[in-house]
């Protein structure tokens, strides 16, 4: 009777904690609870004309620039970094931040998680961190405001990118291994930051994968890396603890919910308005109006007017 019960209490030990990664994103109507029922999820669609402009404090990076060794893992739902043997931890204060945040580590998301007028990148980046009042990024999440990500979108160029080439050519042998770590030498987090790091929006949101967990302070750089399709088509590669191609692993846009949205404006891109701002979102986003006032609204490859 014992041994019974020892062997299903094993057994229930083992599912248990298996169990709550085994989400996936094509039925995001079984998350966990909160992820159903929270006011405050992530991500969102970000928007000019929704935002509150507010001048916040400059953001202070500081030991983004080291030469780290960096572990990379596919974990099943995205390509993970995470800094190995570093002399010191990355942190991020200013920004609005209250308090001191310590990188935890980096993920991607393919196609982008927040929409950006109207329209959804071709690539996410989250820099995760927690404020360093906690000891590790389990109990950050458990307190309101002890998780703050900062996000990066990149867009499509027709070239590859340089600084992604060493980082992509791990992740495209680990597609079909999940849950074990390479070594990546030489790796610097400042390379997937943009240097215009002025222009942000800023809202307060959830983790995107289940918990959900709420209370997360939520940056979106308005200035974007580039990437090339072939090299986003590595990340659309990677598979599954299941075997299956992961093709996407983004969370549908959550309701706003009455949340104030800010925009930190950066003074570089109103300076050089012109040049700036006339990317293809933008272009974009101004067709979608143009398409919504016609009532004539149709989907749009990559984007959702
Ligand atoms: C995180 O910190 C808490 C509190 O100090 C501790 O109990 C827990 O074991 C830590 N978790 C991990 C994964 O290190
Ligand atoms: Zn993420």
């Amino acid at each position: 009777m014992l041994t019974r019960f020892s062997i299903l209490f094993s057994v229930l030990y083992l599912t248990g904690p298996a169990f709550a990664s085994h989400w996936k994103y094509d039925n995001e109507e079984s998350w966990a609870a909160l992820c159903l029922t929270g006011k405050k999820q992530s991500p969102i669609a970000l928007n000019e004309f929704i935002a509150t402009k507010k001048d916040y404090h400059p953001f202070n990076l500081v030991g983004y620039g080291q030469i780290n060794t960096a572990l990379l893992k596919n974990n099943g739902h995205s390509a993970e970094v995470r800094l190995h043997s570093s002399a010191e931890v990355p942190t991020v204060t200013g920004g609005g931040l209250i308090g001191t945040y310590k990188l935890d580590h980096l993920h991607f998301h393919w196609q982008s998680e927040h929409t950006m007028s109207n329209y959804r990148f071709p690539l996410e980046l989250h820099l995760v961190h927690y404020n360093e009042k906690y000891s590790n990024l389990t109990e950050a999440a458990q307190h309101t405001h002890g998780i703050a990500v900062l996000g990066v979108l990149f867009d499509l160029s027709p070239d590859d990118d340089e600084d992604f080439k060493p980082l992509l050519e791990i992740i495209a042998s680990l597609k079909e291994t999940t849950n074990e770590h390479k070594v990546l030498t030489d790796f610097s987090v400042k390379n997937f930051v943009p240097r215009d790091k002025a222009g942000f929006y800023r809202y307060e949101g959830s983790l995107t994968t289940p918990g959900c967990n709420e209370g997360v302070i939520w940056t979106l750089f308005t200035s974007t890396l580039p990437i090339s399709k072939k090299q986003v088509k590595i990340f659309e590669a990677i598979q599954t603890e299941e075997k299956t191609t992961l093709t996407k692993n983004y969370r549908s846009l959550q309701p706003l919910n009455g949340r104030e949205v800010y925009l930190r404006v950066s003074p570089i891109r109103e300076n050089n308005g012109n040049i700036q701002t006339w990317t293809f979102p933008v272009a974009l986003s101004i067709l979608c109006n143009v398409l919504y006032s016609l009532g004539n609204i149709q989907k749009i490859y990559n984007s959702e007017c």
